[in-house]
């Protein structure tokens, strides 16, 4: 497995792979490396000939008061996973290389970035689009995974794509999930015992909502009161969120209507956790 810190590495071996014919898969990262990571890198070895995963904690896309400096890290672990998974090249670069001095562009992409989770990290998604745009330039892929963990970012990455013009298809992965239900995120690690312990109630509670939308419930208000009293009933949860939107606008509903997105972000404690489920 190649190790690669300089997008110029990157870009050559790229072009090197494109002119055997060989498709390349990106799976964009920040590391601290989990399961659900992993099913990312098997869709895109099932799919492309060559895999290329990123690893870069994007300084722009967390907020001053957010954790960029503590968001844990482990590289040779990582590097240890993407082989084992049968990544063909780690792109590792450092904050100086992907925003040198002077460096000053960067996407927007109206309406969907401010929704959501857009509310409480408003420059959010403008660092996600950046780096992602840069990732998908640097390395030219023809596939990029994402999970649908984060399912406002695929959905901004979306609109970005086609805004655009990109050559590149997007593949929305399945959110991997512990065996309790809570979703894997490398922000678990944050959880004290307690906090663990009561975090998959999140998603019970997405869960008991998606069930009485399948018995016919059609009245959001009802369907997401249900979902905030469950979080408010867990001791150590405070709610951020929770939102039933159009699944493409991203836009609040007051009837179901299909594609719906039931999305929410609960604290515990300190560690903001996020997770939703597809109404299709
Ligand atoms: P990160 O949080 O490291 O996640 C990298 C990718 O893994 C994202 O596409 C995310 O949706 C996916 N992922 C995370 N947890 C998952 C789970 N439990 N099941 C399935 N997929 C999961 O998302 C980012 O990094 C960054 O914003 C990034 C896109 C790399 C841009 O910096």
């Amino acid at each position: 497995m190649k190790i690669a810190k300089l997008p110029e590495e990157i870009q050559q071996l790229s072009t090197d792979w494109h002119e055997q014919g060989l498709t390349v898969g990106l799976v964009p990262t920040m590391g601290y490396l989990h399961e659900g990571h992993l099913s990312l890198v098997e869709a895109a070895v099932r799919e492309c000939d060559k895999v290329l995963m990123s690893i870069f904690v994007n300084p722009t896309q967390f907020g001053p008061k957010e954790d960029f400096a503590t968001y844990p890290r482990d590289i040779l672990r990582d590097l240890r996973l993407a082989y084992g998974a049968g990544v063909d090249c780690v792109f590792n670069p450092e904050p100086k290389d992907m925003y040198p001095e002077g460096y000053a562009t960067y996407v927007k992409v109206e309406n969907l970035s401010q929704r959501l989770c857009g509310q409480s990290r408003p420059d959010h998604f403008r660092g996600v689009a950046t780096v992602v745009l840069k990732l998908f330039n640097i390395t030219g892929a023809d596939y990029g995974y994402f999970g649908q963990k984060d399912a406002q970012q695929v959905i901004v990455l979306q609109r970005m794509v086609r805004d655009l013009n990109i050559p590149i298809i997007i593949r929305r992965v399945p959110t991997v999930r512990e065996a309790d239900g809570l979703a894997k995120s490398s922000r678990n690690v944050y959880l004290s015992p307690q906090e663990r312990a009561q975090a998959p109630g999140f998603y019970a509670a997405l869960l008991e909502a998606k069930e009485l939308i399948d018995d016919g419930e059609t009245s959001v208000s009802r369907i997401t009161n249900l979902v905030r009293e469950r979080i408010e009933n867990i001791p150590l949860a405070r709610m951020d969120y929770i939102e039933l939107v159009d699944a493409q606008t991203l836009l609040p509903l007051e009837k179901i209507q299909k594609p719906a997105l039931l999305a929410g972000a609960v604290f515990f404690g300190k560690t903001r956790l996020i997770d939703n489920i597809f109404i299709e």
